[in-house]
């Protein structure tokens, strides 16, 4: 995983929980890479899914609240940073339908070794959407989040919805956005 979503998820945490008990935190977990992350570093997904478990256990927010959370704030990071690709886009729908065929194959023109989910839109209305999320890292909760956001900066009122199952290919979550009329 990418150095800059763990550079976002410690900004965002200690914010939200205070910089000591963070550090202490990044401490007690002991992790592979020491836990000094650079943006431009790449790690083991794995030392996310430590910090995330242990800051649930040591707040009492859970795992999935903790991720929802993180994506909004992500989302908001992306927004300053990468401000081209909400600009060219006229609507919330046709921005998330980007995120699958330009933003993330951009994202992988500057990160060669990206690890990537599958977001495919599978059904467009007025004011639905479904979003199908596939991946090995289980964040549909993160897509979640930057979904929030990105309502936010379209100025659109959405209820975000998840429904997980299984195919021949594998378990997925569709992800429905609803706009609030
Ligand atoms: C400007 C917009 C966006 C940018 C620049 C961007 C970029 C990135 C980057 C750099 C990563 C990390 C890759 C890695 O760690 O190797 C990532 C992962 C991810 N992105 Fe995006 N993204 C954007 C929008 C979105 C949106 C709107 C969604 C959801 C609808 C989304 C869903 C995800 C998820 C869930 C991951 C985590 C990896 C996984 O689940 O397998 N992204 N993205």
């Amino acid at each position: 995983m990418k150095g800059i979503v763990f550079t976002e998820f410690i900004e965002h945490a200690s914010s939200a929980f205070g910089e000591d008990e963070i550090e202490d935190l990044i401490d007690e977990c002991d992790l592979p890479s020491g836990g000094a992350y650079t943006a431009v570093g790449t790690y083991d997904f794995q030392e996310m899914v430590t910090l995330v478990t242990a800051l649930s256990k040591q707040t009492g927010v859970s795992v999935d609240d903790l991720i929802h959370g993180f994506g909004v704030y992500l989302g908001g990071s992306f927004r300053d940073r990468f401000r081209d690709f909400f600009d060219q886009q006229a609507s919330l729908f046709d921005f998330l339908d980007s995120v699958e065929n330009h933003i993330h194959v951009e994202v992988r023109k500057l990160y060669a070794n990206a690890e990537l989910p599958s977001l495919k839109m599978v059904s467009r209305g007025k004011n639905e959407a479904v979003l199908r999320y596939r991946s090995k890292r289980c964040l549909a909760q993160l897509a979640s989040g930057l979904i929030q956001s990105a309502a936010n900066h379209f100025d659109d009122h959405v209820e975000v919805l998840m429904d997980h199952a299984k195919d021949e290919f594998g378990t997925f979550a569709d992800i429905k956005v609803q706009r609030q009329t």
